[in-house]
C-alpha cells in the first residue's frame, strides 16, 4: 500500500477522537508525546554500543539500584529521563510514576498541570540490551482523581492505586528488528510501525485480535521447583504433548522481555506466565501490577485475549502499592481460562497439594 494511503498515529488518534465530540484532545496530545519519547529511546537503542559517545553527556556512568533492589542499567535511567522530559511540560499530566522512581514524580511548578496520570516501565527486558535482543517500553494512562485536578495538590501514591479497568489508554513500544507502537484507547488495539524515513508511526496492524487458541506457551522454567500445583499441572500437560491429556504438541518460547512476549502473542497467539511462586515469599510474582500487568492486561482484553493473576482478572484488582508485584498470566483466552480453572480446581488449588507435584515432570 502506498504511504499516502496509510494512516499515521496522529490520524488514527484524530479519527478515534471524532467518536467523542466533546473531547478536548488532551489525551491525543499526551499519547503523541509518549510516542515521541518512544522514538527517542528507539534511536538510542538502535545505536547500541556505538551510542556511548552519542549519549555521553546524558548517559549516567555505571549502574545504580532502583526501589525494588534491581540493578538499573544506564539505559533504564536514561529512558526514564526521556519519558519525564517529553511529558512533564505539556500540561496534560498531574503526575507520573515509573519502575525507576521510588515516589511519584510531580509536575514542575514551571509547567501547567492536566487531568491524566502517566505510569510506565521505560525499558522492559533491559537484561536483553547487552545481547541485542528486543526490549520495549510500556505505559498506562489513568485519570487523575478529581480533587487532584480541582485543588492542584501534589500527587501521592494513593492517587495511582486505581484498578486496571479504569485505564483510559495503554500501550507499548517494541524496539525489535522494527520499532512498533501498539496502542489501545479503549476501542480495540492498533499496531503502528515506525517508518524510519519519516520518523512517523504508521498504522500497519489495525484491529489486532489474539487467536483464542494456541499451542505455544512462555514461562521461565528455571523457576519450576517454586511453581504452585496449578501451574505445574498446566505446564506438565503441555509438555506431555500428543500423548498427554491435551492430545497435541506444544511449543515453548522465552524472550525474558514481557513486551516482546506480549507482542508475539498478539500477533500469533500464545500464553505467557510469570505466576506467583514460592521463590521469595516477600514477592508475590515478578512483574509489577501498575506498569506491566495492567497495561498488558488492557491490551490483551481489548484484543480479545485475557489477562489474569491465575485466580482472577488482572484488571479487577485494586492495587495496594505503586510497585506492587503480581502473578501474571495472559494471552489466548481459552488457555488463560484453563489456567484459571486449574487454580480453582480443588485437586490443584492449594499450594503444596502433593497430587500434581508428585506426578510432575518438574518434581524435585
Ligand atoms: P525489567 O527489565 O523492566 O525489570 O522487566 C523484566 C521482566 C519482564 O520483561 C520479563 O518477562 C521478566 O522480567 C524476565 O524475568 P526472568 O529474568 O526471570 O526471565
Ligand atoms: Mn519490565
Ligand atoms: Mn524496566
Amino acid at each position: 500500500m502506498p504511504l499516502s494511503n496509510r494512516w499515521t498515529l496522529t490520524r488514527y488518534l484524530i479519527e478515534e477522537r471524532r467518536r467523542f465530540p466533546t473531547a478536548g484532545g488532551d489525551l491525543n496530545a499526551l499519547i503523541l508525546d509518549v510516542s515521541l519519547a518512544c522514538k527517542a529511546i528507539a534511536r538510542i537503542v538502535a545505536f547500541g554500543s556505538l551510542g556511548d559517545t552519542l549519549g555521553a553527556s546524558v548517559v549516567p556512568q555505571g549502574g545504580s539500584v532502583n526501589v525494588q533492589g534491581e540493578v538499573q542499567k544506564p539505559l533504564d535511567v536514561l529512558s526514564n529521563e526521556i519519558f519525564i522530559r517529553m511529558n512533564e511540560w505539556n500540561g496534560n499530566l498531574a503526575g507520573m510514576a515509573s519502575e525507576e522512581m521510588d515516589e511519584p514524580k510531580q509536575i514542575p511548578s514551571a509547567y501547567p498541570r492536566g487531568k491524566y496520570l502517566l505510569v510506565f516501565d521505560p525499558l522492559d527486558g533491559s537484561s536483553n540490551i547487552d545481547v541485542n535482543v528486543s526490549v520495549g517500553s510500556i505505559f498506562s494512562i489513568l485519570r487523575a482523581p478529581q480533587d487532584v485536578i480541582d485543588s492542584g495538590r501534589a500527587v501521592t501514591e494513593a492517587d495511582f492505586l486505581q484498578p486496571g479497568a479504569e485505564q483510559v489508554a495503554a500501550g507499548y513500544a517494541l524496539y525489535g528488528p522494527v520499532t512498533m507502537l501498539v496502542l489501545t484507547v479503549g476501542n480495540g488495539v492498533a499496531g503502528f510501525t515506525l517508518n524510519p524515513n519519516l520518523g512517523e508511526f504508521v498504522l500497519s496492524h489495525p484491529k489486532v485480535q489474539v487467536p483464542p487458541d494456541t499451542t505455544e506457551f512462555a514461562i521461565n522454567s528455571s523457576n519450576a521447583r517454586f511453581w504452585e500445583p496449578p501451574v505445574k499441572r498446566y505446564v506438565d500437560e503441555c509438555l506431555a504433548g500428543k500423548t498427554g491429556p491435551r492430545g497435541r504438541d506444544f511449543n515453548m518460547r522465552w524472550i525474558a522481555s514481557m513486551v516482546a512476549e506480549a507482542h508475539r502473542i498478539l500477533m500469533r497467539g500464545g500464553v505467557f506466565m510469570y505466576p506467583r511462586d514460592t521463590k521469595d515469599p516477600a514477592k508475590p510474582g515478578r512483574l509489577r501490577l501498575l506498569y506491566e500487568a495492567n497495561p498488558v492486561g488492557m491490551i490483551m482484553e481489548q484484543a480479545g485475549g485475557r489477562a489474569s493473576t491465575g485466580r482472577q482478572p488482572v484488571l479487577g484488582l485494586k492495587p495496594t502499592a505503586l510497585h506492587q508485584r503480581i502473578g501474571l498470566v495472559f494471552g489466548s483466552k481459552n488457555e488463560v481460562e484453563r489456567i484459571e480453572r486449574y487454580h480453582h480446581d480443588p485437586a490443584t488449588r492449594d499450594s503444596g497439594t502433593p497430587l500434581f507435584a508428585e506426578r510432575s515432570l518438574f518434581r524435585n
